[in-house]
């Protein structure tokens, strides 16, 4: 049976850790050549490593999304190792804690860890989707998966700056969508709960209980249950779904 990527060629940003390895390999699996960008080439051939040993086709990209030249040239070496760029899930990303002290109501917060959250989370998403559309329109189609988070639709406490940059995500997924609507080009984004990844392990082991009285699964998902329903979100089974925040949770959100 083809798989549901089988002809298209993938763009994973933050390929080296956590959702975005997990969902490289799922694309590597279901048939896409993969190109596996992330802060450094060293980390991403991790991923790559991965993908070489299951038998599948990848690229290791370094650079950081909040870096204009650095995206083009992400894009750039994609299209130049595949001839295409079909599926891209815009996915890097920094918890609070990488920017600040972490643990700060919005008054504590400073403008710099406010900025420097931004730049990665926010300014990061629409580089790559700005230049990843300029290939796209080329092509006449294309599939984009931004990864936003339960906190762009909610606030979280001690996340002012987190919660502004996934708000932001889930804004111009919207509006990317309805002004590529009629080009070919798709855009969604993925809104996860609690993921067990290197980004939420200190949090855990501080607060584990306290936040998962709030998860009606009672347990955190695992990356793969977010790249599963990415691929599916990129490939043609997903033709009508544009503009859509699709929350993966064990619940959270309804609760
Ligand atoms: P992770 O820390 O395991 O992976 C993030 C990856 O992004 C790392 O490989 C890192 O090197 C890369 N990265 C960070 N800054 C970058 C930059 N400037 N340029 C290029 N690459 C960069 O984290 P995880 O959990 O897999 O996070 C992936 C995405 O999912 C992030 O956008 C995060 O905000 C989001 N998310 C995670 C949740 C969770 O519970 N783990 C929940 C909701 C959203």
């Amino acid at each position: 049976m083809a798989g549901l990527l089988e002809g298209k060629c993938a763009l994973v940003t933050g390929g080296a850790s956590g959702i975005g390895r997990a969902t490289a390999l799922a694309m590597a699996r279901e048939g896409a050549p993969v190109a596996v960008a992330d802060r450094t080439e060293e980390l991403a051939a991790s991923t790559v490593a991965l993908i070489h040993a299951a038998g599948g086709r990848a690229i290791a990209i370094g650079g950081d999304v909040a870096k204009e030249a650095d995206v083009i040239a992400m894009v750039s070496r994609t299209v130049t190792a595949f001839a295409r760029l079909d599926c891209a899930f815009n996915n890097a990303g920094i918890a609070p804690r990488n920017v600040g002290p972490g643990g700060q109501r919005t008054h504590e917060m400073s403008q710099a860890s406010f900025d420097a959250m931004l730049a990665v989370n926010l300014t990061g998403v629409f580089l790559c989707m700005k230049h990843e559309i300029v290939q796209m329109l080329k092509q006449g189609a294309g599939s984009i998966v931004n990864t936003a988070s339960i906190a762009g639709l909610i606030g979280l406490p001690m996340a002012t700056n987190y919660v502004a940059a996934k708000h932001g995500v889930v804004g111009i997924t919207k509006t990317a969508a309805i002004e590529y609507a009629q080009d070919g080009i798709r855009v969604n984004c993925v809104n996860p709960g609690y993921i067990k990844t290197p980004m939420t392990d200190p949090t855990m082991a501080e607060r584990y209980d306290a936040l998962m009285t709030k998860v009606p699964m009672n347990r955190l998902g695992v990356p793969a249950e977010i790249a599963e329903a990415v691929v599916w979100m990129l490939s043609e089974k997903a033709s009508f779904m544009t503009g859509a925040s699709h929350i993966i949770d064990g619940g959270y959100y309804a609760a």
